[in-house]
């Protein structure tokens, strides 16, 4: 393995915009608690995430509030997916810091009227340009439960590597599930993007 490299880029404490072909990346505000309501408080979302279910204007409003101070902490971004073009909330998509400087985690979901379209991967590969060019990261990871092939096909489209199975590592609603652990380093980023 090579030397750990500790970069010395800003970029980690504040929510910044990102934008992409379709998409806008941007921090959450009050005025999404309704349709972030709306849009987690769906079954086929929650089954296969950590949310919780049924989910309220109570806990967006404290999940929402949770953003800004824990950037500041440097513990994760947490962004809001949005149409670039007409505004509308889609979902989000968040970097949480593993290791300072070192290792991310990504998390993301989409309300499900947008699922199936590309959205996630390319909201995703915004989130691990910014990871690696201005977070300073070495590795990005992802997890996804085996009940949830399509995350898995998001990470296999960003160019992941499958590194393991944790068995029965979560649990949602009575059954215990397999945790597929996927990473992408920064040189295996750097080759697929820049070729
Ligand atoms: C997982 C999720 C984020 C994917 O978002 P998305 O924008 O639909 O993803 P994309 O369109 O970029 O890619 C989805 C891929 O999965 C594939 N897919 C969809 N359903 C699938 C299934 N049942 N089995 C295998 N592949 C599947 C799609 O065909 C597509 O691959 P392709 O481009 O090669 O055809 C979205 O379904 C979601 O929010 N689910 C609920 C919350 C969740 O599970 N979050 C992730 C927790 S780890």
């Amino acid at each position: 393995m090579p030397n750990v490299h500790v970069a010395h880029t800003q970029g980690w404490d504040t929510i910044p915009r990102l934008e992409t072909q379709r998409l806008t990346l941007r921090p959450f505000t009050t005025d999404d608690i309704s349709t972030l309501t709306r849009l987690a408080n769906d079954r086929a979302v929650a089954r296969t995430t950590t949310i919780p279910f049924p989910y309220t204007e109570t806990h967006a409003r404290e999940w929402i509030a949770s953003h800004a101070p824990a950037a500041a902490r440097r513990e994760g971004l947490v962004w809001a997916i949005t149409d670039r073009f007409t505004a509308r909330l889609m979902g989000t998509i968040e970097l949480r810091f593993r290791s300072p400087r070192h290792v991310g985690e990504l998390g993301y979901w989409l309300g499900k009227a947008f699922w199936g379209r590309g959205y996630m991967t390319e909201a995703a590969r915004a989130v691990l340009a910014y990871g690696f060019e201005q977070a300073g990261l070495y590795r990005i990871q992802a997890k996804h439960w085996h009940n949830n092939p399509a995350s898995g096909r998001v990470m296999q489209k960003l160019g992941m590597t499958y590194e393991g199975t944790l068995r029965a590592a979560a649990a949602r609603w009575g059954e215990y599930l397999d945790v597929l652990v996927y990473a992408i380093l920064k040189p295996e980023w750097e080759r697929a993007v820049k070729g």
